[in-house]
């Protein structure tokens, strides 16, 4: 299981995220990224389909900061 989350502190709001992987990174009011996928909220809880996996790899490779994580285990994030 994959599931991601993004750093907003590091985000720059690029804005690459989201047209790379948009059933899964959308931005909040400030234009930083976040997980929207099933109404994750950011909290890097949901489960990320295997037919999405490549669009959120190319999303975290794309991201100038780094901001992007992707983990096998769930994220407890705030
Ligand atoms: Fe932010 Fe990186 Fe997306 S800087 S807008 S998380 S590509």
């Amino acid at each position: 299981a994959k599931f991601t989350w993004v750093d907003k502190d590091t985000c720059i709001a690029c804005g690459a995220c989201g047209a790379t992987a948009p059933d899964i990174y959308d931005y909040d009011d400030e234009g930083l990224a976040e997980v929207i996928y099933e109404g994750d909220n950011n909290r890097g809880l949901t489960e990320i389909p295997e037919d999405m996996y490549e669009d959120m790899e190319d999303a975290c490779d794309g991201c100038p900061t780094d901001s992007i994580r992707i983990a096998d285990e769930p994220f407890n994030a705030e």
